[in-house]
Parts: structure tokens; C-alpha cells; sequence
């Protein structure tokens, strides 16, 4: 009965979680040599259906084969014996171990019973080298930034010779470039025959590598279908309605100036930054990775030093490197590490949300808990965060829905000037549309929205003008009408004026 080519299938799996049926009955196939690619909105239960065939957690309910044959999958070492490898969402990596140590993690290559560190450094140079990711095998993980954690999984992934591979969004923190390299990977594996599970929030990318996609919706499969269907047919399968207008920015008239950023300048890092968010507006932060756009933003907001220049909030200064005084003066950040940066992941889903409008409701010695909670509910429902309640934690939410939770907080706090680094990391297509209404709403309602963001469809759909940084500084301003794919990618390859290394230079030190 079964196809000679079929790697894995799963049949009616089912599973629950207290408060949650994550999975109601998923059916899935693997074939030799194909990407099949999972689709679904935020919480649908994607990951925790790789999740068993990882072996991180078991099914409930429902049956997994491999090669026509009935499997238990109870453990990661299970998994790994029938030849799947898993890369997560939420990287698995030891922040204090090297990047070599990490890709060889229990099966370091030995001699004379000691660790063989120089094979081992060598085998992960070769990896390394394929994935096309400049990095020292000695680095530790810890000093790395995320879009190169993703490549060390991947590296990681490629040192099992699996014949299944398992990629939870690894393109949410790629560059476009990157992307192209792991598809050019991606690509030569399944032409070695390996299967395949991709999952990915940019449909655009479905097209481009995938082969069949499985469509899951409120944990159940509903509906199998070949990777060229239309989007808007996929778009229609996964939110089970169609999304008329994917970047429904609206205009308000802006006011006066809100945040107004003069000769912002960190040597090496960033130079001369200077640009103003009047009321009412969204202004886009363009550029390409290592541009400068992150390192500007956490200064504004106080996360980092400054060597020159000033931040000021309705015309009054914020004091440097202060986030407390940058929230004081009403400054938001929606950073682009949420996991790192933006959450804690053993509180409450309520906790979290909580937490900028606590430490303003403790100044005045009193905390309306109550008030805190109808607020926190009323946050996550227009998000539309799905979860068991607000008492579930964080780290248990879907990754997608984690991301709603650290937009909620500032929304939460009204915020008055709101920065945004890659706000719809991981987020489904339909929960972009409602992230955008109620960035709508927020500049309605007078406040000024900051976003950097590298999906650029969504730079030009949401600002008001855009911002093109290259090199550490401001290349350059585009309005609304002028700004297309062209125009911004012409500035953003640009070499300013005078680049930060110059000025170095030029300072004599
Ligand atoms: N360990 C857990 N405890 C409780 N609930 C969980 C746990 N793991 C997942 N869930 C819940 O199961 C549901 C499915 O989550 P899952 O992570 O599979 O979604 P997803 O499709 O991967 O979404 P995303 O696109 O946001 O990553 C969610 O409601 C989530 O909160
Ligand atoms: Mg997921």
C-alpha cells in the first residue's frame, strides 16, 4: 500500500494542552525529494505538530509512519534515528558555547577518548562555509546576532545528513540574500531526495520553493493543495476569508511635531541622524541589514549611549541613555528580538501586558489590578491574541502570538511615540492587516508611529515618508509618492555623503 517515495505520514494526530486542543486531527505526508510546506495563521498548531515528529512532545490521539511502518517518536534521539532533523522557531542554541561546539553538540568527533577540537572546528568551517555564513567556528553563540543563529541551525541541521528536514520560519530573521542561500541549500537537498517541512508566514516565498502545501486551520488539516495555487486562494484556505486590502494605511492630517531626533551621532555606529514623526504619522526606516536603522532606534528609546546630539518628545529633551526617562516622556519599543528583549517568558500573558503601564501605575503608590485586567483583556482581544487565557504563559504562546503580546504592551500604555523594529516578524497575513488598522489607530488618535521594518512591500504600504539609512546615516527622505521598490533600494546601496569610517578617519584616532 504505501508509496515507495513516501518519507513520513501522519494520520489523525491530535493534541491538547490544559486550556488548548492544539491539534484536532492533522493529516500530513512526507514524499522523497519535495518541500511540502505548512501553512497557517498564528496558533494553528504548526510547530507543535513538527513538534512530534521532533519528539519534544507526544501525540494524544492519531498515528505517525515512516517508510509505511508505525513509529514512536518519544524522544529527540528517536527522531534523529529515523533521520528527521528539526530546526525550531525558537533557536536551540547555547549562548555560551562555541558555534562549532553548539553544531556538533553531543556528537563531537573524537580521538584517543578527548574531544578532536580541531576535526570538529574544521567539519564546522566546511558547514559553515556552505551555508555561506561568515562566522569563526570559535565564536560563542552568546556575541552573534539572530540572522546568523538561524544559519548555524541550519548548519547544525546539514551535519545529520537527515532525510527529513524540518524548518520552522527560518526565514522570518533572513535577509533577502540569506534567503536566496538557503533556498539554493534547500534546493540541492531535495534534489538528493531529502523531504522537506517548511514553514513560512511570506507566501510569496511558497511559490518560489515549495512543492505541495498542507493547510492547517484552528489545528485541523483542511485542505492539501499544489504550491502554485494562487495567494489569494491560499490566503483564503488559512484565514478562511479573503483580505481585500493587504496595507489599509489611511491618512490622517499630521500634527506638530512629536519626536524630533537632531544630529543623532555614535562614532562608528551611527552619523548626524536627524528627522522628525509629527502626530499622526508613520515613517518608515528603509535600509539594508548593518545600515544602522536598530542601533538609532534603541538610542532614541535609551536602550543604548550616544556621543552626540539630542532626543526630544513634543519639544522637550529625553535624557541619554535612559529608558525609563524615554518611557516617562511617552517613547515605545517593539524591539526586533522580542524573545531577548521584549518579554518575560515565565509570566503570564497578563503580566506581560502589564508591564510598562505597572511600573507608571506604582509611582503613585496604587495599582488598579482590576482596571489592569479588564485593560489587558480588552488589549488581547483586539489583537487577537489566541491563547488558554491571560493567566497562560508566554513562553507557551505560538511565536506569532507572543509578537501581538509585546505590541500590546505599549498599546496598553498609551504610548505616544511608538517605535517598531520589524513588528510583523512571524506574524500570519491576516494578524499584518490587524497590526496595521490599529497602527491606524493609533496615529488617529494622535500619536506618531516609528517603523523599521525589511519586508519592503510594508514600508510602502504603511508610511507616510520614508527614511533610507546607508552606512550609518539618513541617505536619504522619500514621501509616500515617491517611494518605490527602486527609489528606496537606489538610496539604500548609496554611500553618503561622508561615511562613518571617513569621519573616523578624519577625527584623527
Ligand atoms: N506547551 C504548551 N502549553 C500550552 N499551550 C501550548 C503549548 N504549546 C503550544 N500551545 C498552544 O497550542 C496552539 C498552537 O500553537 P503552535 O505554536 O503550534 O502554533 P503555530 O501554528 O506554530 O503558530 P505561529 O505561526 O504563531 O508560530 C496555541 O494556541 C498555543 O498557545
Ligand atoms: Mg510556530
Amino acid at each position: 500500500m504505501s508509496n515507495p517515495d513516501e518519507l513520513l505520514r501522519i494520520e489523525g494526530i491530535r493534541k491538547t494542552f490544559p486550556g488548548v486542543v492544539a491539534l484536532d486531527g492533522v493529516d500530513f505526508d512526507l514524499r522523497r525529494g519535495e518541500v511540502h510546506v505548512l501553512l497557517g495563521e498564528n496558533g494553528a498548531g504548526k510547530s507543535t505538530l513538527i513538534k512530534m515528529l521532533s519528539g519534544a512532545y507526544r501525540p494524544d490521539g492519531g498515528r505517525i509512519l515512516a517508510g509505511g511502518e508505525e513509529v514512536r517518536i518519544n524522544s529527540a534521539q528517536d527522531s534523529e534515528r529515523l533521520g528527521i532533523a528539526t530546526i525550531y522557531q525558537e533557536f536551540n542554541l547555547v549562548p555560551d558555547l562555541t558555534v562549532a561546539e553548539n553544531i556538533f553538540l553531543g556528537r563531537q568527533p573524537r580521538r584517543l577518548g578527548m574531544i578532536d577540537r580541531k576535526r570538529m572546528e574544521a567539519d564546522a568551517a566546511r558547514l559553515l562555509e556552505r551555508v555561506g555564513v561568515q562566522v569563526s567556528p570559535r565564536a560563542r553563540i552568546r556575541e552573534l546576532g539572530i540572522a546568523r543563529l538561524q544559519m548555524i541551525e541550519i548548519a547544525k541541521a546539514l551535519s545529520l545528513d537527515a532525510r527529513v528536514l524540518i524548518m520552522d520560519e527560518p526565514t522570518a530573521v533572513l535577509t533577502s540574500e540569506e534567503v536566496e542561500k538557503l533556498f539554493s541549500i534547500v534546493r540541492t537537498l531535495r534534489e538528493d531526495g531529502v523531504g522537506i517541512v517548511f514553514i513560512t508566514h511570506h507566501l510569496e516565498e511558497i511559490a518560489a520553493l515549495g512543492d505541495r502545501v498542507t493547510v492547517i486551520r484552528d489545528g485541523r488539516s483542511v485542505g492539501q493543495v499544489p504550491a502554485s495555487t494562487p495567494e489569494d486562494e491560499l490566503v483564503r484556505l488559512m484565514v478562511g476569508r479573503s483580505i481585500e486590502q493587504q496595507y489599509p494605511r489611511e491618512r490622517p492630517a499630521s500634527g506638530g511635531a512629536l519626536l524630533t531626533v537632531e544630529g543623532l551621532t555614535r562614532n562608528g555606529v551611527f552619523h548626524d541622524v536627524s528627522f522628525e514623526v509629527r502626530a499622526g504619522e508613520v515613517v518608515g526606516i528603509a535600509g539594508l541589514v548593518g545600515a544602522g536603522r536598530t542601533e538609532v532606534v534603541r538610542a532614541v528609546f535609551g536602550a543604548d549611549p550616544y556621543d552626540k546630539g539630542a532626543v526630544k518628545v513634543a519639544g522637550t529633551e529625553v535624557r541619554r541613555h535612559d529608558v525609563n526617562a524615554a518611557m516617562d516622556a511617552g517613547i515605545g519599543l517593539v524591539p526586533e528580538d522580542r524573545k531577548g528583549q521584549g518579554l518575560l517568558l515565565d509570566a503570564s500573558v497578563e503580566e506581560n501586558l502589564g508591564l510598562v503601564t505597572m511600573r507608571t501605575a506604582t509611582h503613585g503608590g496604587l495599582v488598579d489590578r482590576r482596571g489592569q485586567r479588564a485593560d489587558a483583556a480588552k488589549v488581547a482581544e483586539q489583537l487577537g491574541v489566541r491563547m488558554a487565557g491571560l493567566g497562560q504563559h508566554v513562553r507557551t504562546l505560538s511565536g506569532g502570538n507572543q509578537q501581538k503580546v509585546v505590541i500590546g504592551k505599549w498599546l496598553l500604555a498609551n504610548t505616544k511615540v511608538l517605535i517598531l523594529d520589524e513588528p510583523t516578524r512571524g506574524i500570519d497575513v491576516g494578524a499584518k492587516v490587524e497590526i496595521y488598522q490599529l497602527i491606524n489607530e493609533l496615529t488617529a488618535a494622535g500619536a506618531a508611529v516609528l517603523m523599521i521594518s525589511s519586508d519592503l512591500p510594508e514600508v510602502l504600504g504603511m508610511s507616510d515618508r520614508v527614511l533610507v539609512m546607508a552606512q550609518g546615516r539618513i541617505a536619504g527622505e522619500l514621501t509616500a509618492d515617491e517611494a518605490t521598490q527602486d527609489s528606496v533600494m537606489a538610496l539604500a546601496v548609496s554611500t553618503p555623503t561622508t561615511s562613518v569610517n571617513e569621519r573616523e578617519a578624519t577625527r584623527g584616532h
